[in-house]
């Protein structure tokens, strides 16, 4: 009953969704069990790019079950968008699963969403405005409304006006907005995702468990990443769930002693997009060419992403926090070009010098970064299949990151179509 959890280790766009997609090819089932469509995982099939933000990457398997679990927060309209879009381009969703103690997202969630960093003004977070965090704030609050709500139409009514009672409070009194109301709301949600949602939801803490009990492989899909989780990110600049691999046991119902492998997924460089410290950010030339380069801007939301230099001090906690047993490096081609290549291997702080990525965040904004710069290997990557095509640079680069980081890199992409890529070693 081997189970693999695929985690992003930096601040998300990792390129998840492509080795999501990769290890689906040994695969039964893929879940996701974390976050909504604030995430957004770009896969390249035959030259065909798909943008996906709630169906797992592995849906484009046939063989694969994909599932949502009961972590992730569902916004149906959004969902049921993603089903014909995928049904439109000859996927077939038929076997897609959603957990019906998944919370749902509903319209004012986002209203809520955008209305609260506005309020923010100046130390706004930078949301996706996609209502994240309204919705689990809700499901902590226990005024939250789950997918399993919409099967018994006087409950899922019973639940949105209780809810409601306490939203438009906060709509009209504190937003001067109009409040919501409660049945018409209910019609609309009702009347256009109910049956067309019906099919796919199910028990499914019960159809993983029945899949690894069956001795099928399993893997757990993590949504944003290490840095941006509730508990362990940059807060308050960070998502509302827990990206980071205990989050997969929570979010789909497992626990720890099933998972055998957490794959860490890390871009050769790091990007950012929203506020937050960011310690190896780069304001200048080196910067622009990364966005430039690695076309740095949101799948979702179409905003500049920050970039800097690789962090090993961050990979190292996020080795800690994920229990990580490898890494793979997405986008190694972006630094084709470059003259040097930098590796942040320790911070200065007021003074000290520290390998550890300091708990107190007013640290981690003051860190200056330490760097260890290598020659680049000014080779064009892109159609490197093996690790000894690697030149001896690359291959410094790929070493340097596994010392200071303490776990072998097994993967490497070079590109973004499902071909390119290199395997280190036979797991
Ligand atoms: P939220 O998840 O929309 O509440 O946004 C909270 C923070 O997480 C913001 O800084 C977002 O930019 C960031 N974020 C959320 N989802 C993603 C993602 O998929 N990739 C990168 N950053 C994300």
């Amino acid at each position: 009953m081997p189970a693999t959890i695929v985690v992003g280790t930096q601040w998300g766009d990792e390129g998840k969704g492509k080795f999501t997609d990769l290890l689906s090819k040994e695969m039964s089932m893929v879940v996701r069990y974390q976050g909504g469509h604030n995430a957004g995982h770009t896969l390249v099939v035959d030259g065909e790019k798909f943008a996906l933000q709630l169906v797992p990457s592995g849906a484009l398997y046939d063989h694969i079950v994909p599932v949502i679990g009961n972590g992730v927060v569902v916004d149906p309209f959004v969902l049921l968008a993603e089903i014909d879009m995928l049904t439109r381009r000859g996927v077939d969703c038929s076997k897609l699963r959603v957990s019906g103690n998944a919370h749902l997202i509903m319209p004012y969630h986002q209203q809520l969403d955008a209305l609260y960093e506005r309020h923010l003004g100046k130390a706004k977070l930078g949301t996706t405005k996609r209502g994240i965090g309204p919705a689990y704030a809700d499901k902590s609050m226990r005024l939250g409304i789950r997918v399993q709500d919409l099967l018994d139409e006087m409950i899922f009514r019973k639940k949105l006006r209780a809810s409601l009672v306490h939203t438009n409070k906060v709509l009209t009194k504190i937003f001067n907005r109009l409040p919501v109301d409660p049945d018409m709301l209910a019609d609309k949600v009702l009347s256009e995702c109910l049956e067309p949602l019906k099919p796919h939801i199910a028990d499914t803490t019960d159809l993983i468990h029945e899949a690894l009990e069956a001795g099928q492989h399993v893997l757990f899909e993590g949504a944003q990443a290490t840095f941006l989780d509730l508990d362990h990110g940059t807060y308050p600049f960070v998502t509302s769930s827990n990206p980071t691999a205990g989050g997969a046991c929570t979010g789909a119902g497992v626990g720890p002693r099933h998972i055998d492998r957490v794959l860490g997924i890390a871009k050769a460089y790091v990007t950012r997009v929203g506020a937050g410290p960011f310690p190896t950010e780069l304001f200048d030339e080196d910067g622009d060419r990364l966005v430039e380069i690695g076309r740095e801007f949101g799948t979702n939301t179409g905003r500049r992403r920050r970039p800097g230099w690789f962090d090993a001090v961050m990979l190292r906690h996020a080795v800690r926090l994920n229990s990580l047993t490898e890494l793979a490096i997405t986008k190694l081609d972006v630094l084709d070009t470059f003259e040097t290549v930098k590796v942040c291997v320790a911070y200065d702080i007021n003074g000290e010098r520290t390998t550890k990525l300091p708990y107190h965040q007013s640290d981690v904004h003051a860190a200056v970064p330490v760097y260890e710069e290598l020659p680049g290997w000014k080779t064009d990557l892109t159609a490197a299949t093996e690790r000894r095509h690697l030149p001896a640079e690359a291959e410094a680069y790929l070493q340097l990151i596994e010392e200071r980081v303490g776990v072998p890199v097994t993967l490497a992409s070079t590109g973004p179509g499902r071909s390119q890529y290199l395997h280190f070693s036979s797991l």
